[in-house]
């Protein structure tokens, strides 16, 4: 598929990089970029080569938001009856590998919570996220008043939804929204090094580590400690694992090999 929206690419050949290219609206995300998104997310994901996924936008934005100029005109028939604006935007929660989101300057509206639905969250340190919707005289509408308190607690998620105020990198890392804060010139960097790493292990134990820590948000802990078990329990049927144990107890490096 030709992409207009986005830019993709490869690195070492086992990290999907999408990178949201509207750099004249600071990638304000309309209904074709997030169909290209989910597109490539879905391309990585069925691609057995790559392990790991980042999505990321330019120096100045990660994304400034929905694009208010299209919302601009709908009606509640559009918004709601023709899933305007929402349609698309939970295709990437369906993606079974890890996605990183690397951040630089703004991520605010739709942008923090495109963010907030990756795995997580690498900043540079220009990074400023809001949620800046109520100026706008509407809320969140991709999960922001659902992730956000998950993520940094109900006063700063309040507080951020009803002044329309932004964090910056520093804040936000010590709120817990975001996994590490980098120079902006090395956010690149860094975050491959994560990603990298994370392609180093074994695709089976990444995807269900993923799932499990995901599950925390969606179940009580003893149904939550439950589900991990029995992934736990499962991945002893993987070669995976034997491979892993045997090389720890040869001393050796291990070579999964996602079976
Ligand atoms: C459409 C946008 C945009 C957006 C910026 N632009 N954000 N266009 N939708 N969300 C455009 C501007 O119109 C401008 O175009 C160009 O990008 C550069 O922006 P400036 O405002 O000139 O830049 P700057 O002064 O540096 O200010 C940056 C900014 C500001 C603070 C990020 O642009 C801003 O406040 N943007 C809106 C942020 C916002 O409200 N986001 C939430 C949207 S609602 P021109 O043509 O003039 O150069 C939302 C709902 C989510 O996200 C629902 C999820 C489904």
């Amino acid at each position: 598929m030709a992409y207009e929206l986005i830019e993709v690419s490869t690195e070492a050949g086992k990290v999907g990089i999408v990178r949201l290219n509207r750099p004249k609206q600071l990638n304000a995300l309309n209904e074709a970029l997030m169909d290209e998104l989910g597109a490539a997310l879905k391309a990585f994901d069925a691609d057995e080569a790559i392990g790991c996924m980042i999505v990321t936008g330019s120096e100045k934005a990660f994304a400034a938001g929905a694009d208010i100029g299209a919302m601009a005109q709908y009606s509640f028939a559009d918004a709601y009856g023709r899933d305007y604006i929402t349609r698309n935007w939970e295709t990437i929660r369906s993606i079974r590998k890890p996605v990183i989101a690397a951040v630089s300057g703004f991520a605010l509206g739709g942008g923090c919570e495109l963010a907030m639905m990756c795995d997580f969250i690498i900043a540079a340190d220009n990074a400023k996220f809001g949620q800046p919707e109520i100026k706008l005289g509407i809320i969140p509408g991709a999960g922001g008043t659902q992730r956000l308190p998950r993520a940094v607690g109900k006063s700063k998620a309040m507080d951020m939804a009803l002044t329309a105020r932004m964090m910056d990198a520093q804040e936000a890392e010590r709120a817990g929204l975001v996994s590490r804060v980098v120079a902006v010139d090395k956010l690149m960097e860094e975050t491959l090094g994560a990603a990298l790493t994370i392609c180093e292990f074994s695709q089976i134990a990444t995807m269900a580590a993923k799932e499990s820590v995901n599950r925390a948000f969606e179940s009580g802990l003893s149904d939550g400690v439950m589900f991990e078990r029995r992934l736990f329990h499962a991945l002893f049927a993987t070669a995976d694992q034997k491979e892993g144990m045997d090389a720890f107890v040869n001393k050796r490096k291990p070579s999964f090999k996602n079976r």
